[in-house]
């Protein structure tokens, strides 16, 4: 019962939808009918700039790393999938809101939460591939989702048991299917590509 319950509140955190709630107090508009549509920092930014974009990004990462901490301490002396069905839980509701009607994310900031507490150096290296895909092809899509690619083998290098290696290709798989339609603007050329000028005047 104590697990379900701790489930369910780490899925209610994920769904709070930081990127939707931060752009309608703003500018009143509704982040899902801008940009790529997705509700997260990157498409924020595109709304309200650079530094609330930063803003957003460092939300989702919060909601993530916190939701693992209250289940990690709750469940603390409990078989380790209940904490690691909880880390997806927080994933899960940023990607399909509650209060959103079942929409959302991509769940890359909010994975960096979970990763953050669960697995600091796969949180390193998720971030170094992050930046440096992104540096190097100026699509934030494609470092989102070459970061997500590294986490098995991450997982596979630094942990001992299976089920984490199960949990970080579910996160993978996860990250990459919300990339749909950026895998889809990429393969025809068609992704938006960051402008860092624009980061660096807003
Ligand atoms: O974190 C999401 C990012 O990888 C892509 O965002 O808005 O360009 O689909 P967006």
């Amino acid at each position: 019962m104590l697990v379900l319950f701790i489930i369910l509140i780490c899925y209610l955190i994920g769904a709070i939808p930081f990127a939707f709630i931060t752009t309608q107090l703003i500018t009143g508009k509704d982040v899902r009918k801008y940009g790529s549509g997705n509700v997260g920092a990157t498409n924020a930014s595109r709304l309200l700039g650079f530094k609330f974009g930063v803003l957003v990004a460092l939300l989702d990462i919060f909601k993530g790393y916190i939701a693992v901490l209250i289940a990690n301490f709750f469940l603390v002396d409990m078989p380790i999938y209940y904490l690691l069905l909880a880390s997806l839980a927080v994933i899960i509701g940023h990607n399909w809101s509650v209060f959103l009607k079942f929409s959302g994310g991509k769940g890359v900031a909010t994975t960096v939460g979970v990763l953050l507490r669960l697995l600091p150096v796969a949180f390193l290296i998720y971030a170094l591939i992050w930046i440096f895909v992104i540096i190097l092809s100026k699509y934030v899509s494609l470092g989102s989702i070459m970061a997500a690619m590294s986490l098995p083998l991450t997982f596979f290098f630094y942990t001992e048991e299976a089920i984490y290696i199960v949990f970080a290709i579910i996160i993978a798989l996860f990250v990459i299917a919300r990339h749909y339609s950026n895998i889809q603007r990429l393969l025809k050329g068609e992704e938006r590509k960051i402008n860092f000028s624009l980061l660096v005047n807003k």
